[in-house]
């Protein structure tokens, strides 16, 4: 059976955008929304279930219903299990760049800050600026420095907003870089829940 539910909210980038809330509010939230994401992240880790991670990150994906915030498009869930850092990695710098949008240099990085701030598992974070800057094959380092021109000229892309990310933490918390070694279930364990689910249907 498969039960849905109409979540009665708006889309957080929205409300973020429109500029109604009090810093206060807006670190509240943001905090919020940290701390939540950092639990479904260290769940997609763990498990390497890629059906916990946003294949399209962004602000717009995650309601606002009152007190509760509500994460949809979950559209990796039928993709094999495995190593999940490159997509949770990925999923981070594109929330990081839906927060971009509209507001000035000064707004991004306290809101960056707040997001740091309610992260519970830093290392995650700074596992994912290294998977995201330093891990990569050939093929993928080759679009990477191609993403990195198009958005030097630009200014604000996923690259750049990782930059930032890598800039606050090494700043504020410098240790989470030192016990950054963070894992998903890796060969033994991927290769035991690929004989229970189907091979991949998407990219
Ligand atoms: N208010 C809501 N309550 C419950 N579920 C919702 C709500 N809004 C969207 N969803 C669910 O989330 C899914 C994705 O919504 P979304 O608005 O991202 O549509 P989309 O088809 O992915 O469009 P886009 O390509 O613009 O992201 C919907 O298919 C629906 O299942
Ligand atoms: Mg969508």
């Amino acid at each position: 059976m498969l039960l849905l539910e109409f979540v009665d909210g708006r889309p957080m980038l929205g409300v973020l955008a429109e500029g109604r809330l009090s810093r206060s509010e807006r670190d509240d939230l943001l905090r919020r929304f940290a701390a939540a994401w950092s639990r479904r992240h260290r769940i997609a880790l763990e498990t390497g279930e890629p059906g916990f991670v946003q294949e399209h990150g962004t602000f717009q994906h995650v309601l606002v219903a009152g007190e509760r915030l509500v994460t949809i498009d979950l559209e990796q869930l039928f993709r094999r299990a495995g190593n999940s850092l490159p997509l949770v990695s990925k999923e981070i710098a594109a929330y990081l760049r839906s927060l971009w949008k509209g507001v000035d240099a000064e707004t991004y990085r306290r809101d960056l800050e707040a997001l740091v701030d309610g992260y519970d598992t830093r290392e995650i974070l700074a596992a994912a600026v290294n998977e995201y800057h330093y891990n990569r094959g050939r093929l993928r380092r080759w679009m990477w420095a191609l993403d990195r021109m198009r958005n030097a000229r630009r200014g604000r892309g996923k690259y750049v907003a990782l930059q930032r990310l890598e800039e606050l933490l090494r700043e504020r918390h410098p240790e989470a870089f030192s016990t950054a070694r963070v894992r998903s279930r890796t060969s033994v364990d991927a290769a035991s829940t690929r004989s229970r689910r189907a091979p991949a249907s998407s990219g």
